[in-house]
């Protein structure tokens, strides 16, 4: 049977990108990683793909200065490695017009609480996190949306709800988040790959 292709965008760390490779090599996943594209050469999650000997894409302000070619480099290195679908997971920069025209609406991106709370321009890295603890609220949680022109704004994909603790702090909320972003990539992608429909409401995905 023919694997779904998928591309992975990152900027640091790449433990979204790790988690969706292990659970790429399970036996009955049906999906692969055919490439990953980073914005910083330094980043921890190229290195991992280096290291697992998947194709490795460094396209940034240094490589392309220019952002319509840099866009439409992005969209080459994808469509040369025949991807399928698009996860950006924590790749901390926009997509261009030329790579969503090419790929939308299959392409996917993970933000780290419940949209549409939370999200949108300024909502990055612990600031989401901040945000969530100053609200009061009591859980929080992963989102997988569909990736249009603006910030975390299209279609919720699924949503994984966790606790929020009354002593959490920023970091002790994060860990929570990444965790379950760390089920929660994987089973939608997986979803994707048996070819079946994608679900709305909170964990039904699971
Ligand atoms: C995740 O929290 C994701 O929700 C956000 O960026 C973070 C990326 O983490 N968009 P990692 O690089 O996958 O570890």
């Amino acid at each position: 049977m023919t694997e779904l292709r998928v591309g992975v965008l990152v900027s640091h760390n790449g433990s979204n990108l790790r988690a969706l490779h292990e659970a790429s090599l399970a036996h009955d996943a049906r999906f692969t990683i055919a490439a990953v594209v980073g914005n910083n050469e330094g980043a921890l999650g190229l290195a991992y793909a280096r290291e697992h000997r998947i194709p490795v894409r460094h396209i940034s302000g240094t490589t392309h200065p220019d952002s319509d070619r840099r866009d439409e480099a992005i969209r080459v290195a994808l469509v040369e490695h025949r991807v399928d679908w698009v996860v950006t997971a924590g790749y901390m920069k926009k997509l261009g017009p030329r790579t969503i025209r090419e790929f939308a609406p299959r392409i996917l991106n993970i933000h780290p609480a419940l949209l549409p709370k939370f999200g949108g321009t300024g909502f990055f890295g612990d600031r989401v996190h901040r945000a969530v603890l100053d609200s009061g609220d009591t859980v929080s949680g992963p989102t997988i949306h569909l990736v249009d022109e603006e910030y975390d704004s299209g279609r919720i994909i699924a949503r994984l709800e966790v606790p929020v603790h009354a002593d959490d702090t920023v970091d002790t909320l994060a860990a929570r988040v990444r965790a379950a972003e760390h089920t929660l990539l994987p089973a939608v992608v997986r979803q994707i790959a048996s070819g079946q429909r994608l679900y709305l409401d909170i964990g039904r995905c699971l």
